[in-house]
């Protein structure tokens, strides 16, 4: 049964907070179809906030704008959502101040909230305060018949971590999306049994949901917009019938299909990155299925940050993107092709793209 929630029925009460406005979260539906034997529920989902400290109690405005919003938009969702995902890159430098003041932005919310750790959380104090505070590094957890995995994808290695003089300064480097100096992600070899031994405690047929920071895929090695085991960790996951990863890290729209595992990425609260191939010419691997979002307007300090509920059938999802000031979006598991896809923005002109 497809089962599509509108915007009105998500949004109780919201026409002050949309008017001219973005909504920076993620509402995923979970509906078994008719005659499922599992009920439908939802969760919701934000992500790449980047709180960015100043000096003493000043904080980059517009990223606490963002964060602020998703979490008040959170609060009048109806049918609520079971619980929140929060996706990475809470802070921009993961500085105490930023985590703590990110954790004050979200202590509004009126749900159970899962934490997903982002490369901006951990390359200062290799995650010593996020797993000391907030949460573990990765995890699992059932609800309602669906497995959830939060896996830490923005590990790498151990001779790049450990060799630098200070935290700051590892992290200065990470938190740069174009430097040279960094080192790509990974799951790793120790993680990856874990998850392994993870999997093997549930049914093929259990409809299982990934969420990682990183893409479990490769697209954009310069970027990071990448995970360097991806190919292992897709291998683990694939006996299974239903697969999603669902990842943040982009700060844009993408999706593709690999074998059983539906890829979807959501949007950030704080700025969307433009696609790797409209800035640069270097190699990239943009999955051919995905349509790139129109590009950002530069003077829209919201633009392309946007908001997005997610319906699942059956334990395959569709993603509704509602962007300010563009046509929303619709990226749905098509049972028929066996991939999740856009049919109605497909009809548009579609840039030219490399095929993975
Ligand atoms: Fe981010
Ligand atoms: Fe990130």
């Amino acid at each position: 049964m497809v089962k599509t929630l509108s915007r009105r029925s998500l949004i109780r009460g919201a026409s002050a907070l949309t008017a001219g406005g973005v909504l920076d979260l993620t509402l995923v539906n979970l509906a078994f179809g008719q005659g499922g034997a599992q009920p439908d529920f939802t969760f919701a989902y934000i992500s790449d906030s980047h709180i960015q400290h100043v000096k003493g109690t000043k904080f980059v405005r517009n990223w606490d704008r963002g964060l602020k919003r998703a979490v008040a938009e959170c609060n009048l969702l109806n049918p609520k959502p079971d619980f929140v995902v929060f996706g990475g890159d809470l802070a921009q430098l993961g500085k105490k101040e930023e985590l703590d003041h990110g954790l004050e932005l979200l202590s509004p919310l009126r749900y159970d909230v899962k934490y997903v750790l982002g490369e901006h959380d951990y390359y200062l104090d290799l995650g010593e305060y996020w797993a000391d505070k907030i949460s573990p590094h990765y995890y699992s957890w059932d609800h309602k018949g669906v497995h959830f995995i939060t896996l830490n994808s923005i590990v790498t290695h151990d001779e790049w971590t450990n060799k630098w003089s200070s935290g700051e300064e590892r992290m200065g480097v990470m938190a740069g999306l174009d430097d040279p100096r960094g080192s790509p992600f990974m799951v790793g070899a120790a993680q990856r049994q874990w998850l392994a031994n993870d999997l093997a405690k549930i049914p093929k047929s259990t409809p299982v949901v990934v969420f990682s920071h990183s893409p479990l895929q490769k697209i954009f090695k310069n970027w990071n917009f990448w995970t360097d085991d991806a190919e292992e960790v897709q291998a683990l996951l694939a006996p299974f019938d239903k697969v999603t990863v669902i990842y943040g890290h982009v700060h844009q729209i993408q999706y593709n299909q690999i074998g059983n595992i539906s890829f979807h990425s959501v949007m950030a609260t704080a700025w969307p990155w433009p696609y790797p191939e409209s800035y640069s010419q270097a190699e990239n691997y943009l999955p051919v299925i995905t349509v790139p979002m129109n590009r950002a307007d530069p003077f829209h300090e919201r633009d392309a940050t946007g908001w997005q509920f997610i319906d699942v059938q059956t334990g395959n999802l569709a993603i509704n993107y509602s962007l300010p000031d563009n046509s929303p979006r619709r990226v749905a598991f098509n049972p028929e092709t066996g991939m999740p896809e856009d049919s109605e923005f497909e009809t548009r002109s579609i840039p030219p793209q490399k095929h993975f």
